[in-house]
């Protein structure tokens, strides 16, 4: 089966499909910094902006994947149609589907695009997409409608053997009706933050002021005694205001902030140093020898902007089943 890869990144979804032995015809992402990362990898350059891309243009496929930015929609409510999408990026998903009818869409967000704009944005989203959601009819439906049988779930990248807090809302989408699709289910858990730490980091410091913020939060934390000693304590967004800590043998949620620099980072507190990029690669089931040609921030914001590879791969094999 061949897939395309919309809003590429740096490959989550490619890397995942791949593994499951689907083809990648297209790709396109904005970002040069993520192309030249995606080029080094996948030997494509996928530089194209995806609101100028023609439908024709791109090849037949069987399954689309997008993991698209989060823009808000401003309907009166009276549109019925692809009016009320019009000017953002689910529009020009919903164009392709609507003129290329792949089989299969798999598409993913952040939580919050459930509560986006009052809940919204999301229901506008499936109104567009789906005549059935969840194997049932569904009712709000637009009369400009692609016509798919949906169904969402958000799923979090720790209960799929990632040590990372990563709740994603995952939308699948089948033209079928008859198919009966059940999102996978959590994996054993056999790796902890712990087990992803590099044995010979590269060691990046924090200013003497960013340490002291996290010992003054630290003594103020009401588990302080628990948790000072923990090998996996992470402090992240460190301020002067306040500095949070993860204290489950999970990372917090890697975003693309970290790449506005160290404070952003996740800090490991006891090991003295920010997390490095093999182990963001790791926290996100990338292999550690992926390439990157940026910088280190770079590099972070666009690991902190994928999908996990691993809960990707558990998609698949359901669809695939
Ligand atoms: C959430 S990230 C998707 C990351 C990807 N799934 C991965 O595994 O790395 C969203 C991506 O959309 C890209 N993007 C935003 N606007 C775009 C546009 N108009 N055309 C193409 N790509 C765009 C961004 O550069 C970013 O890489």
């Amino acid at each position: 089966m061949r897939f395309i890869d919309l809003f590429s990144g740096m490959g989550g979804f490619r890397l995942a499909l791949e593994k499951n032995n689907l083809e990648c015809v297209f790709s396109a992402d904005n970002d040069k910094y993520a192309c030249d990362t995606y080029n080094l990898n996948f030997y494509e350059n996928s530089l194209l902006d995806i609101t100028k891309i023609e439908e024709n243009k791109i090849p037949d496929h069987e399954i689309l994947c997008a993991g698209f930015p989060c823009q808000p929609f401003s309907i009166g409510g009276f549109r019925k149609g692809f009016d009320d999408i019009r000017g953002t990026l689910f529009f020009d998903i919903a164009r392709i589907l609507n003129k290329k009818k792949p089989e299969i869409f798999i598409l993913e967000n952040v939580q919050g695009l459930i509560s986006h704009n009052k809940g919204n944005t999301f229901k506008v989203i499936l109104d567009t997409l789906a005549s059935k959601l969840n194997g049932l009819e569904h009712i709000s439906k637009k009369e400009e409608n692609l016509n798919y049988s949906v169904y969402w779930k958000i799923l979090n990248s720790k209960d799929f053997n990632l040590p990372q807090n990563r709740p994603r809302v995952f939308i699948v989408g089948f033209k079928d009706h008859n198919i009966k699709f059940q999102f996978p289910s959590p994996l054993t858990r056999t790796m902890n933050l712990v087990d992803i730490f590099d044995k010979q980091p590269e060691i990046r410091k924090i200013s003497d002021q960013s340490l002291d913020y996290i010992h003054t939060f630290l003594r103020n934390h009401k588990h302080n005694n628990f948790i000072k000693n923990l090998e996996y304590l992470v402090a992240y967004e460190i301020r002067k205001s306040r500095v949070a800590f993860r204290y489950d043998n999970n990372s917090p949620c890697l975003t693309t902030k970290m790449g506005t620099g160290g404070n952003n980072v996740p800090y490991l507190v006891k090991k003295n140093r920010f997390l490095t990029l093999k182990e963001g690669l790791k926290l996100q089931g990338f292999p550690i020898n992926f390439k990157f040609t940026n910088s280190y921030s770079a590099s972070l914001r666009q690991i902190g902007n994928s999908v996990s590879v691993k809960v990707v791969d558990q998609i698949i094999k359901s669809i695939l089943k």
